[in-house]
């Protein structure tokens, strides 16, 4: 087997595993993906300050995200359908982030649902809520997370509408796959995967099939959930939301300065600087070039994580040397995951903590607390202004 030395090794072989529609699924962002590009390639403008003779021995990356331990700070993101990228997907990287020692966050729109993997698991875990007009329905997926001791419960602000992707309109894309003649003849190439995917213990929406009043097939629910997402969702509403859980609070999709005032406002024990991986506004600026600007706005007054275009250890450094306390994955786990099930995501992350630490100790520092803007060159125009 080929020696596996980064994410991007992993994307290779996910990209051979999983079926095309689940691969395009993932790897696309919205309209011109514009936004998407930029979430990486930025993240290469920040350059790092190269420090020589300092004891670098001892170093730990072990930290605290909303008072959490973690090994590093990096977190799973929530991904919708990561049971489709691999049978079980949702259980598995639970269990892979459990091992690390690292939070896994269950979307809302997972394959297994809250209960499958908090008795999978048995052990903690944040929930990720998209709010919706059946406001019975997200009552009783609050208590759900509830019920199951869910750790945090992780808001997300950025899709009251959903963001087009044209791959997967022109997929039909759906849980489990629409069987045409195209995915059939895709689906012969992917074996492997069909067969873990026969012993799957879901191959539909967890968290909503048998929840919801009258969905019981996947046809129905996909018309559901495109009417269901809540346009009307405003900071009166998130409060309210905040107050039903009654425990800790993440408002994730932040990329400006102003929301991330509200959001402290409001008391939320974090917020996530994210665009949603480039998946919902095309042409929004990427997270790392907000960054320093949230830290200016709220940086004393709330924990702010950041995801969006992370691929390495370097990236999550830049991230936390700019001013972020944790981070968020999506892709480079879910690439682990479609390429290697469980062992995939433990792979993406040893990966991902071997170079933060390597390249936390050639920038001269022993611990991922004491990572600052000394370590950095940061282009002058990232912040942004506007008018
Ligand atoms: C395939 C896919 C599905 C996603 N589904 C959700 C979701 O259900 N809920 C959510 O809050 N964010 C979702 N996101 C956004 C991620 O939580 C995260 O913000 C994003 O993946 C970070 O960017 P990265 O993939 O470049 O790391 C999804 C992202 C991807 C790639």
């Amino acid at each position: 087997m080929a020696v596996i030395t980064n994410i991007e090794d992993l994307k290779r072989i996910y990209e051979r595993r999983v079926p095309r529609m689940f691969y395009d699924y993932a790897e696309s962002g919205s309209w011109t993906e514009q936004t998407f590009r930029d979430n990486s390639s930025d993240f290469d403008l920040v350059r790092l300050r190269q420090r020589v003779a300092v004891d670098m021995s001892g170093r730990s990356t072990a930290s605290q995200m909303i008072g959490q331990d973690v090994a590093m700070p990096v977190a799973l993101a929530p991904v919708g359908l990561t049971g489709m990228q691999h049978a079980d997907g949702e259980i598995k990287a639970a269990q892979a982030a459990n091992d690390f020692g690292v939070p896994f966050t269950l979307s809302t729109m997972s394959i297994n649902s809250i209960e499958d993997v908090a008795e999978a698991t048995g052990r903690p875990f944040w929930f990720q809520l998209y709010t919706m007009k059946d406001t019975d329905y997200i009552s009783r997926l609050i208590e759900r997370a509830k019920a199951a001791k869910c750790s945090a419960l992780v808001i997300t602000l950025d899709l009251q509408i959903l963001g087009q992707r044209h791959k997967d309109l022109k997929n039909g894309l759906s849980a489990p796959p629409k069987l045409t003649p195209r995915t059939i003849a895709n689906l012969m190439t992917k074996w492997a995967w069909g067969i873990e995917m026969l012993g799957a213990k879901r191959r539909h929406f967890g968290n909503i099939v048998g929840h919801v009043h009258g969905i019981s097939d996947t046809s129905s629910l996909g018309a559901w959930t495109a009417e269901q997402f809540d346009p009307s969702l405003d900071w009166g509403k998130v409060e309210k939301l905040m107050e039903q859980w009654g425990g800790k609070v993440i408002l994730k999709g932040i990329l400006d300065a102003e929301d991330a005032k509200m959001a402290a406002k409001l008391g939320a024990d974090a917020i996530v600087v994210s665009n949603h991986g480039g998946r919902q506004l095309d042409g929004a600026l990427s997270s790392i070039r907000v960054l320093p600007e949230i830290m200016d706005a709220v940086g004393s007054d709330i924990e702010v994580h950041l995801d969006s275009g992370i691929r390495s250890g370097q990236d999550v450094l830049k991230a936390l040397a700019l001013g972020a306390k944790g981070t968020m994955i999506g892709r480079a786990f879910v690439y682990g995951l479609g390429a290697m099930g469980q062992a995939g995501v433990t792979k993406a992350l040893e990966v991902i903590h071997r170079e933060l630490d390597i390249t936390m100790a050639l920038c001269g520092e022993k611990n991922v607390a004491n990572l600052g803007r000394h370590n950095l060159l940061v282009p002058e125009d990232f912040g942004g202004r506007w008018a």
